[in-house]
């Protein structure tokens, strides 16, 4: 199992879209996928359909605090290879309690490398929240790879800059010094923009070998599919947003020298 952390302490940059479609994309395409909810505003558990208020006995809280197990908190989701472990808004309580362990940076760490030995799931995906918090580099610490989503916005550069001196803080800490830069997803791209080109091509001035070729559009689709519970596959699955977010499953899949699957379902994408 890789535990993949999608990253970004900028707030509304397309964190959750990103982990809740990738991961949906990546379990359509054949590998066994869990989602872990970090963030308090637990919207993964909500864009997957799962109401936060009623995950409060089966959300991620429990288990950072040591009370239960990971696995016993592992829900099914509506779709098939897909799990997930809700958030709940508590969530925000426990930064506080973990900010008083002893060596709290690695209680994510330890919980996720025993998930490993059990091998269950082919990816762990991690939704963190906007800031530097206790979740966030939690999660950084018990990551293999950082996958960052960047919005295709001048002040999402500043961001990025901000993002990989984290995770070189992280490295150099020695909590998790083989933390890797799984790439950078533009996301929001507005192609009618001279702006979105601009810092598309900016980021690949810089960080060539990290750019995804996939650009996420733009769309009112991926706006509206987490207020129905959907995924973009399920709300519009013909549309420009499922197509991206295919798209970029498949190059991910491509960085870990794995196939992907055709998709099963009838009048899905497929190919
Ligand atoms: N490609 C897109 N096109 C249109 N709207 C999008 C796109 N990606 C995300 N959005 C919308 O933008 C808002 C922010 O996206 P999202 O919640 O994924 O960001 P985030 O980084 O997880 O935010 P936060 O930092 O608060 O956790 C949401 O309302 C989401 O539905
Ligand atoms: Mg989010």
């Amino acid at each position: 199992m890789k535990v993949v952390a999608i990253a970004n302490q900028k707030g509304g940059v397309g964190k959750t879209t990103t982990a809740v479609n990738l991961s949906s994309a990546l379990a359509r395409r054949g590998q066994r996928t869990l989602l872990i909810d970090l963030d308090p505003q637990a919207n993964a558990t909500s864009g997957l359909g799962v109401d936060p208020d009623d995950a409060t006995d089966g959300s991620i809280y429990d288990v950072l605090l040591g009370a239960t197990t990971l696995d016993s908190k592992i829900q099914p989701t509506q779709h098939e290879g897909l799990s997930i472990i809700p958030a709940e808004m508590n969530l925000a309580g426990v930064e506080i309690e973990l900010a008083r362990m002893e060596d709290h940076l690695l209680i994510l760490q330890d919980i996720l490398r025993k998930a490993k030995k059990r091998a269950k799931f082919d990816f762990c995906i991690l939704d963190t929240p906007p800031s530097l918090g206790v979740l966030m580099t939690s999660a950084l610490s018990a990551a293999d790879e950082v996958l960052v989503p960047l919005q295709c916005e001048w002040f999402g550069l500043e961001g990025l800059s901000k993002i990989l001196h984290v995770i070189e803080q992280i490295r150099d800490s020695g909590v998790n010094p083989r933390l890797k830069i799984e790439g950078i997803l533009m996301t929001m791209y507005d192609g009618r923009t001279n702006l979105s080109r601009k810092v598309v091509q900016e980021v690949k001035n810089y960080f060539p070998e990290w750019l995804y070729r996939s650009v996420i559009p733009r769309t009112i689709r991926l706006g509206e599919a987490p207020s129905h519970g959907k995924t973009i596959f399920e709300w519009d699955p013909n549309g420009t947003g499922s197509e991206a977010y295919d798209a970029a499953a498949k190059e991910f899949l491509r960085r870990h020298k794995l196939k992907a699957l055709p998709v099963r379902a009838a009048g899905k994408l497929s190919g």
